[in-house]
């Protein structure tokens, strides 16, 4: 079996409390610009994406209080949420995490935002990160 293949960073996934204060602390302080935004409802997430070179600073926040990211905030405050790096081959990438023995939170790949195809790695075995597999 092929290697996960991972081919780039797709995104730097950061929890906040204020979606619009973070986004002009980055547009201010770093001069990066937002290029999307969407509110992603199975996740129960708003997301703004900032463009650096061919990757994205994603901010994250909750729209509701069962998201899972309201219970991130809440339990740990605001910060580095997730990476995301790029794949060609999502099911490939996933099959390959599994077979290797490590868990998983998606069993199957689902759309994410931007109309990506998407699975998330489950942080216990993958040393601390929860880690998101993005196929554009
Ligand atoms: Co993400």
């Amino acid at each position: 079996m092929a290697a996960a293949g991972l081919t780039e960073i797709d995104h730097i996934a950061i929890a906040v409390r204020d979606l619009d204060s973070a986004v002009d602390y980055y547009r201010k302080t770093y001069g990066v610009e937002p290029v999307h935004r969407e509110v992603v409802e199975k996740d129960g997430v708003e997301e703004v994406l900032l463009k650096v070179a061919d990757s994205y600073i994603q901010l994250l926040t909750p729209v509701r209080d069962d998201s899972p990211v309201a219970k991130y905030l809440e339990k740990r405050g605001e910060g580095l949420h997730h990476v995301g790096y790029r794949v060609d081959d999502c099911a490939a990438a996933l099959a390959r995490v599994k077979a290797e023995g490590h868990q998983v939170i998606d069993d199957a790949p689902r759309p994410g935002s931007r109309g990506t195809t998407v699975a998330f790695v489950h942080p216990k075995t993958a040393f601390g990160t929860l880690i998101e597999l993005v196929e554009e």
